[in-house]
């Protein structure tokens, strides 16, 4: 594969969770090869922080996935966006099982993982479908059973919405194609970071492969779940 559309035409990107660890990797990263970024998080005073860490120019805004209405409101704000990276995810189940997993868990984690990411598509999709040009990253995990065998059970709500964001990614793609939009799902590894603090990987270095799928030529695959080949994650 090439790379370097979206940082060609200089391209506006816009991540979720980009206040810390992957997202804000994955911000500084495709800032760094030319594209305008949009780094969003939860708390505004964070994502102001992490842009300016950035570099000049880098916007920063609030955005709370599980808001209803967040999504649709910061779109009016800062107009369409090329490249979308919804990042932002939880992990709230770690070592239970599916059998006594506390659902109010699992469902906290659909909110967030599955939900809130579509609530972003839903925002940011439409206008890349009209303006003829879209990158989509989904940043999903190899919980989701990629090499075949069973899904993670050690945390099975994150697990299954993961999965389910996978789904998602496919009905996105079909629902593109042709469009000259491009929606992906990625896995990028163990990485070190806040929810796997153990890890070698570092976020700059999962960033440059998020990086390289968000910025996607435009005979580049869609609808797929891409690999970063150092790990499960
Ligand atoms: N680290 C790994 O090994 C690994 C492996 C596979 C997949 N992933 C995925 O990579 C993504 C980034 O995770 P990470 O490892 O960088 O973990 P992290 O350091 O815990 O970062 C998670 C990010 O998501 C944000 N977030 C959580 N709930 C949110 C909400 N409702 N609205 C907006 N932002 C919200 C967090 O914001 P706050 O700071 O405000 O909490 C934080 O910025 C996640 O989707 C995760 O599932 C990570």
């Amino acid at each position: 594969m090439t790379y370097g559309d979206a940082a060609a035409e200089r391209r506006t990107a816009l991540v979720t969770g980009a206040n810390r660890g992957i997202g804000r990797a994955v911000a500084a990263e495709l800032y760094g090869r030319g594209l305008r970024v949009v780094v969003t998080a939860r708390n505004a005073d964070e994502a102001r922080a992490a842009a300016a860490g950035i570099g000049p120019g880098a916007r920063s805004h609030e955005l709370d996935i599980t808001d209803p209405d967040g999504a649709a409101r910061l779109s009016k704000e800062t107009g369409p966006v090329d490249v979308l990276v919804c990042n932002a995810g939880v992990l709230l189940d770690a070592g239970t099982d599916p059998l006594s997993a506390p659902l109010e868990l699992v469902e906290q984690t659909l909110r967030v993982n599955l939900l809130g990411s579509w609530r972003v598509a839903q925002a940011f999709v439409p206008p890349m479908v009209g303006r003829g040009w879209g990158r989509v990253v989904l940043v999903s995990s190899g919980t989701t059973a990629e090499f075949g065998g069973a899904l993670f059970t050690g945390a099975p709500g994150y697990s299954i919405s993961k999965s389910a964001l996978n789904g998602l990614t496919t009905m996105l793609a079909a629902q593109t194609a042709g469009s000259g939009v491009l929606v992906n799902a990625v896995n990028p590894g163990r990485v070190r970071t806040r929810m796997m603090p153990t890890q070698q990987t570092t976020p700059e270095e999962a960033a440059r492969f998020i990086a390289d799928v968000a910025t996607l030529p435009a005979d580049g695959p869609t609808g797929q779940f891409l690999t970063e080949r150092r790990g499960q994650g």
